[in-house]
């Protein structure tokens, strides 16, 4: 079985050739931005006399949103949770193109530098060690890097939900940069995808809630805002609504198409149609599985369909800057849109915009972009990620399994024109870093090499039955240089061929 778990996931960028010259992303500082850290605080204080699952089937079900926190120019999105009695509050990437959830430790000693870690030992309610069915290693390959930790047990809580005995990794060793060094940025990740898709085999945080019947309705919603400012690492991003929808964010109706049938793993819709200026684009048969995936930037999708669609933007072109990439005249407005068997959703023409060709200040990259994936049901041929899903509210339904799509309010930044035109935008177009440091990168994770040690390759460390290289072939992709910092803070796809 192919898998591409995290494959699609965490992918910032994707300037893709296998073996280029890896880069150094420019860190930057973080801005003063800051979540409600009390209010956080105050609502798991609230929810801490209910831990016992009994009880929180007996309280009322609910619905919260909470601040999302936009980081590095629309790269990646995330919230404020809690972990441990007492807890720590410790931000996470939100990622529905992965299942499991994770948070550095204090043993973590590579790629998480400056990160605000958890302590498991200042927990009271942490299990670790080799006790209850934890303890044991599990790595986790994402687009962006790896991680590996041990498999945990502990009370986490987000927006005033609780899972009393949620399991989770607490990592020990990232490779690549899937975390930015920064005490105020996220220091794990927690995946909204479905059980069936977890390396660590837990229940997701979220079908825990579902299932114990603490939601109102089975229902994750996203409201993704655009950076307004590139210069500032952390900006407002939104607010992510567990348990339900915010009637607030979004105007009209949410349309809701199901998902295909069978075990679900990632989020998917099948792709029915991409109009680009007014021409609609025959896409593949064959291919029309798609992910929905905050986790990701941009929209990946197969050679043939991606280079179709761009072969309809005169002046358009293969970019020097990374396979699979396409540049177009920037003074070319490129208005896309998107359906999966509804209405067709515009996406903003800045958001096609990935950044500027390096030395070419006329010349844009297209945020669309080839990447192809082996034919496998389970694994979907296109990837939307953050340049579609920032044009709308996004609603993640677990019964039956579907996704909704609404159009953002004005409170939202909605332009309130109806998802047939295309919406404007004034996101600023990401420059492009011209300067980087190979020197300092860090590494890939040389998954390819089992044979390899240390630290450094936590793909090749873990038991067998956790570790992808065990496995089966691995293709790494590497992006060879950087667009920009808005987008990047990955620098590694890889396309895992598991079993
Ligand atoms: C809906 O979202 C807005 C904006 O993020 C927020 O201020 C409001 O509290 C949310 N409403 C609910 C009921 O959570």
């Amino acid at each position: 079985m192919v898998h591409l778990i995290g494959a699609l996931t965490l992918l910032p960028l994707g300037l893709l050739i296998v073996a280029a010259d890896p880069i150094h992303v420019p860190l930057r500082r973080r801005s003063i931005h800051k979540l409600d850290l009390n209010e956080v605080a105050r609502r798991v204080k609230v929810r801490y006399g209910f831990e016992d699952p009994a009880v929180s089937k007996g309280r009322r079900a609910s619905t919260v949103s909470v601040p999302v926190t936009n980081q590095d120019g629309d790269a990646s999105f995330f919230a404020t949770m809690t972990v441990g009695t007492p807890p720590q509050t410790l931000g996470v990437i939100l990622d529905t193109g992965s299942a499991d959830l994770w948070f550095a430790g204090t043993s973590c000693l590579q790629d998480c530098q400056e990160v605000q870690l958890f302590e498991s030992a200042k927990s009271s309610s942490f299990q670790g060690g080799n006790t209850n069915g934890v303890g044991s290693e599990v790595v986790i390959q994402y687009g962006s890097g790896a991680v590996r930790g041990a498999l945990s047990q502990d009370t986490v809580s987000m927006g005033g939900f609780t899972v009393s005995n949620q399991k989770f990794l607490t990592v020990d060793a990232i490779n690549g940069v899937i975390l930015d060094s920064d005490p105020l940025g996220p220091s794990g990740l927690m995946g909204l995808a479905f059980a069936a898709l977890a390396k660590t085999q837990a229940t997701p945080f979220w079908e825990a809630l579902v299932n114990s019947n603490q939601f109102s309705s089975p229902e994750m919603a996203f409201w993704l805002a655009r950076s307004n400012n590139l210069q500032v690492q952390d900006v407002p991003g939104g607010a992510f609504t567990l348990g339900g929808t915010n009637s607030s964010l979004f105007t009209g109706d949410i349309e809701f198409i199901n998902m295909p049938t069978g075990t679900p793993l990632f989020w998917t819709l099948t792709l029915s149609s991409v109009t680009i200026n007014g021409k609609t684009v025959p896409i593949s048969s064959d291919t029309t599985s798609a992910a929905i995936d905050t986790g990701t930037s941009l929209i990946a999708g197969p050679t043939a369909d991606v280079t179709a669609i761009w072969a309809t933007v005169p002046g358009s072109g293969p970019s020097p800057s990374g396979q699979g990439f396409f540049n177009f005249p920037c003074k070319t407005s490129v208005e896309v849109s998107i359906s999966f068997g509804g209405k067709s959703w515009p996406i903003s023409t800045t958001d096609i915009i990935a950044g500027q060709e390096p030395g070419e200040s006329s010349l844009c990259i297209g945020a669309i972009f080839a990447v192809d994936v082996p034919a496998n049901t389970a694994n979907p041929s296109w990837i939307f990620g953050d340049t579609f899903l920032k044009n709308v509210y996004s609603v993640f339904r677990a019964t039956p399994p579907s996704v909704g799509f609404a159009q953002l309010s004005s409170l939202a930044g909605g332009t309130g024109t109806g998802p047939a035109s295309t919406s404007g935008s004034s996101a600023p177009i990401p420059t492009v870093f011209s300067t980087f440091n190979p020197s300092t990168f860090t590494g890939l994770p040389t998954i390819s090499s089992p044979s390899s040690t240390g630290v450094a390759n936590p793909g090749t460390s873990g038991t067998t039955s956790d570790n992808p290289v065990a496995s089966g072939a691995i293709r790494v992709v590497q992006i060879p240089t950087t667009l920009s910092g808005a987008l990047l803070t990955g620098l590694v796809f890889v396309l895992m061929l598991a079993l």
